[in-house]
């Protein structure tokens, strides 16, 4: 059968104040009512059981992620995964897996991220089905998104030939390129952003690991002697991205025109807000005189704000933002700044 792996453990920086390291993003309500991981696994449940959903986080995250769970299924409590430290991407999926091959040996698996959110759920299913099917022949499956902008902090990958059905070969899969490379990938027309869902069949993915992780194939592979995590602190930092995908032959991709979006700063959020009639959003205790085009959140007290243009002004108990709305991508420099000074 299928498995699903929810990664659940990144520790986002780019919507200080809101996400704190306690508070990534991902544990986050941005869109709506819901998380977004609450959304992902929201999702999830339409095409799985709960029994076949592996949620992993971090240690120092289970204990709110069980609780945005628990809400939403009972069963989901015991799916949840810790790891002891922070191993980025790669190991993660490889502690979910070690659950999804004890249930079927033979699974396919569908990996997802919990830090976006996807606008059009009903064309996600078409595509994820179309996924597992490429991913059942032996494909590594991704999933593009047909960019609009020279983003660095996404992966891209080459559409090569078409395989039919929206799918494409892959001649390339480069993590995070630098500008003058994503510029010209936008240029020319050939390249998706990687949305960070994946699917492939365990068998595949091993193999995978063997052939390009050597230390994640011995680790792997003495998991019947003791549990993976009692190994983790001695496994290299690496993501999926770059240690498998940036490697692996035999991918495709799916088009993912299903409304994907990474919510990676708070242009996203006034962006796919709900604008007032002079491009406001705002949300919470705001008091707000002839303001236009801002982002005006608050969730510690009272906010005002007179008579301001493309501004993004958020508000939390211990802390504020003020910020041009053109320069939200500095924010991570007040993050930097405020881990330098400790
Ligand atoms: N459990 C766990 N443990 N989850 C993790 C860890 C970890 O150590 N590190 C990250 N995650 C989770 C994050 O919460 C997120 O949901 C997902 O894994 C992806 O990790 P990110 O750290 O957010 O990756 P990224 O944004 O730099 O890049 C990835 O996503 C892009 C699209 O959003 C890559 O897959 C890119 O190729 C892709 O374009
Ligand atoms: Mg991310």
């Amino acid at each position: 059968g299928c498995q699903a792996i929810v990664l659940a453990g990144g520790s986002g920086t780019r919507l200080w104040p809101y996400s704190r390291s306690l508070f990534p993003k991902q544990l986050l309500a941005l869109t709506g009512e819901k998380t977004l991981l609450q959304e992902t696994v929201d999702r999830a449940l339409d095409v799985f059981d709960a029994a076949d959903l592996w949620v992993v986080t971090n240690e120092e995250h289970v204990f709110e992620v069980r609780g945005q769970l628990r809400s939403m299924h009972p069963g989901l409590d015991a799916q949840v995964l810790a790891e002891p430290m922070r191993r980025n991407t790669l190991p993660a999926i490889m502690l979910g897996m070690e659950r999804a091959v004890r249930r079927d040996p033979d699974a396919v698996v569908a990996v997802f991220p919990s830090d976006h959110t996807i606008h059009r759920p009903e064309l996600w299913h078409g595509a994820l089905e179309r996924g597992v099917r490429l991913a059942r022949e032996g494909w590594f499956v991704t999933f593009g998104v047909t960019p609009d902008k020279p983003e660095t902090g996404y992966g891209y990958i080459h559409r090569g030939k078409a395989l039919g059905d929206e799918c494409y070969e892959v001649a390339a899969f480069v993590e995070k390129p630098d500008l003058a490379t994503a510029q010209r990938y936008l240029d020319g027309g050939e390249h998706y952003w990687n949305s960070g869902m994946f699917v492939f069949s365990v068998k595949a993915f091993m193999e995978a690991v063997a052939a390009f992780q050597p230390e994640l194939d011995a680790w792997w592979k003495a998991r019947d002697e003791r549990p993976l995590v009692d190994g983790y602190a001695g496994i290299p930092d690496i993501s999926v991205d770059y240690g498998i995908m940036e490697k692996v032959g035999r991918q495709a991709v799916v088009r993912a025109d299903f409304g994907w979006d990474d919510l990676g700063s708070w242009e996203a959020l006034h962006r796919l807000g709900e604008k007032d009639a002079d491009g406001n959003v705002v949300k919470g205790d705001v008091l707000q005189i002839d303001c236009s085009n801002s982002l005006l959140l608050s969730r510690g007290g009272k906010l005002a704000v007179v008579e301001v243009d493309g501004l993004i002004v958020v508000q939390t108990r211990d802390a504020t933002l003020v910020c041009p709305a053109d320069k939200v991508q500095r924010v991570k420099d007040v993050v930097s700044q405020l881990k330098a000074e400790g």
